[in-house]
């Protein structure tokens, strides 16, 4: 676990549907309408209501992110945002990568959530590297927490255990980083 001011992010091998936060985050695609992977889970778990409002919402686009209600499932909100496909880097992936985090924690905030929990994004069938993604969730998530002071908890909710390991390897190394003594001068 690590902390950043008053928040604690944590990673953890759960099924993102079953856990009962102010928001979950949806790893959808830009129609919004559902999908497989763990926008297929959510779906089936909060029922139709949830595709009745996602189809009021217009689609989103890649990078951005579109807050709804989660009707059955235990958490609040489900904040949708849409990662990009993996192309090989050159078109902006981790950019819009990073951009899902930065705008499903600033709806977090504006819906006044006090935790959050989020998918591996585009790391299923969009194919973004594991490493990079989880780098990149865990700077964009840091820098962007001070801007968004009601959150107070953050869990990356993993679906298997190599994932949770690319977590916990990255999170203790920042907080070893965190921790070190200041280098002495030269
Ligand atoms: N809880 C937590 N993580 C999960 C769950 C779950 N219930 N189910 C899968 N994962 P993916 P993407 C993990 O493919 O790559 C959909 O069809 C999974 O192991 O769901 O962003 C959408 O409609 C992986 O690590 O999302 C889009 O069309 C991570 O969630 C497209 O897939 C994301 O995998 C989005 O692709």
């Amino acid at each position: 676990m690590l902390t950043s001011g008053h928040c604690s992010l944590e990673a953890r091998v759960v099924d993102i549907t079953t856990l009962a936060f102010d928001a979950i985050v949806n790893a959808a695609n830009t129609s919004l309408l559902g999908g497989g992977g763990v926008d297929g889970a959510i779906h089936r778990a909060a029922g139709r209501a949830l595709l009745r409002e996602c189809e009021t919402l217009g689609g989103c686009a890649t990078g951005d992110a579109k807050i709804t209600a989660g009707y059955q499932l235990p958490a609040k909100h489900v904040i949708h945002a849409v990662g990009p496909v993996w192309h090989g880097g050159g078109r902006g992936e981790a950019e819009l990568l990073g951009s899902c985090y930065r705008r499903s924690l600033e709806l977090a905030g504006e819906a006044h959530c006090k935790s959050i929990a989020f998918p591996a994004i585009s790391c299923g069938v969009y194919r973004f590297p594991a490493d990079d993604a989880v780098r990149i969730a865990l700077d964009v998530v840091l820098e962007t927490l001070p801007r968004v002071p009601s959150i107070e908890r953050v869990l990356f909710a993993c679906f298997d255990d190599a994932m949770f390991a690319r977590y916990q390897t990255q999170l203790a190394a920042l907080a070893g980083r965190r921790q070190a003594p200041p280098s002495k001068p030269a």
